[in-house]
């Protein structure tokens, strides 16, 4: 294999941008990031080269391409969260679908032809059976899973017009954080149960709201796959070594597969961290399936991705020694 040498990251300044920065850091990659910094922290880019800018700026992106030969781009940049993408679907597929496409188009012109992209579990929607697994029916329920969608789309037709190849890597819940601390997740607005359930522990939050009790799991509540942010990234890194070995295009389900209740993550906080957690309980929301668990075998198979950082406890200890570290 060829190893690679330089690598864009756009997105690299957000939440897993930031870890995979530094995980290409320890590979010996130089890297270069591009970040708006519309959620991202320029001080959580550890390595590398940092510019400001956006992806939707072709002049840009052309500066970057001219001053640079990168063997390819890892794609972080898009905007996340679910709610916001029902009430305003112009902001999300401006940004996570045309904006892609300003990026990737930048990418022929400037003939870089590998590309890894930030899919998700929300291109499966409702899941109609769990573990998910790639043959799972694909049929988003709101805009972000659909903007994801679409760029998946993209990807294949244009492996197969321009020969651009592509690993899509769908995750479940990215969760966890650096275990020395160095990095972690700074979402504002935070939508993600394991900091909320944190910043309940720490006195951030006065509570943590648990949406429903009465789904149809073991202990009634919603039931998700949290995927560690370094098993995250590793697997970048496996998509990478594929596409720089002359690998094919390819999709890949991205979870660690054990799934965690809600109940059993308040639980571990407390246990981990002492303290009480106050709870407040929330009618179930829309569109919050009962389970959502990843089969992540095609990776594992195909790759030899095997997570690392699989159980809770340390997911859990990892991000608290974050909070402990920034709160
Ligand atoms: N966090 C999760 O659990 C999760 C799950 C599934 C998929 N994903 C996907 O992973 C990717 C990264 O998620 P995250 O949690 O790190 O989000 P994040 O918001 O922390 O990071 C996104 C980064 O992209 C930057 N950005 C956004 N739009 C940009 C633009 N137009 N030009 C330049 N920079 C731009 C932001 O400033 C930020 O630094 C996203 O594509 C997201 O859809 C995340």
């Amino acid at each position: 294999m060829k190893s690679p040498k330089c690598i864009l990251v756009v997105g690299g300044a957000g939440y897993i941008g930031s870890h995979m920065v530094w995980l290409l850091g320890q590979k010996g990659v130089d890297v270069v990031t591009l970040d708006n910094l519309s959620s991202g922290h320029r001080d959580a880019v550890l390595h590398g080269q940092f510019v400001l800018g956006d992806i939707a700026d072709r002049l840009i992106l052309d500066k970057v391409f001219g001053e640079h030969k990168f063997d390819a781009v890892m794609h972080f940049a898009s905007f996340i969260q679910v709610g916001e993408s029902v009430l305003d679907p112009a902001k999300y597929y401006q940004n996570n679908v045309v904006n892609t496409l300003n990026l990737l188009n930048a990418m022929r012109a400037h003939g870089v032809d590998k590309f890894i992209f930030s899919s998700t579990a929300a291109i499966f929607g409702e899941p109609e059976y769990v573990p998910i697994g790639e043959a799972h029916p694909q049929s988003p329920i709101n805009p972000y899973g659909w903007s994801k969608r679409m760029v998946e789309q993209v990807l294949a037709d244009y492996d197969r017009a321009y020969n651009l190849k592509s690993v899509c890597l769908r995750y479940f819940n990215a969760a966890g954080a650096h275990p020395d601390g160095l990095l972690g997740e700074r979402h504002d607005p935070e939508t993600h149960l394991i900091p909320l359930v944190l910043q309940a522990a720490s006195g951030q939050r006065p509570h943590i709201t648990v949406f429903g009790r009465d789904y149809d799991t073991p202990d009634g509540t919603c039931i998700r796959d949290y995927i560690h942010i370094l098993d995250l990234a590793e697997a970048h890194w496996l998509a990478l070594q594929h596409l720089q070995s002359g690998g094919e295009t390819r999709a890949y389900n991205l979870g660690n597969g054990n799934g965690y209740s809600v109940n059993e993550v308040i639980e571990t906080a407390r246990r981990i961290t002492g303290r009480a957690i106050p709870v407040q309980e929330g009618q179930r929301r829309e569109g919050d399936p009962a389970r959502l668990v990843a089969d992540a075998g095609k990776i594992q198979q195909e790759l030899g991705w095997q997570p690392i950082y699989a159980d809770l406890n340390t997911i859990v200890k990892h991000v608290w020694h974050w909070e402990a570290l920034n709160s």
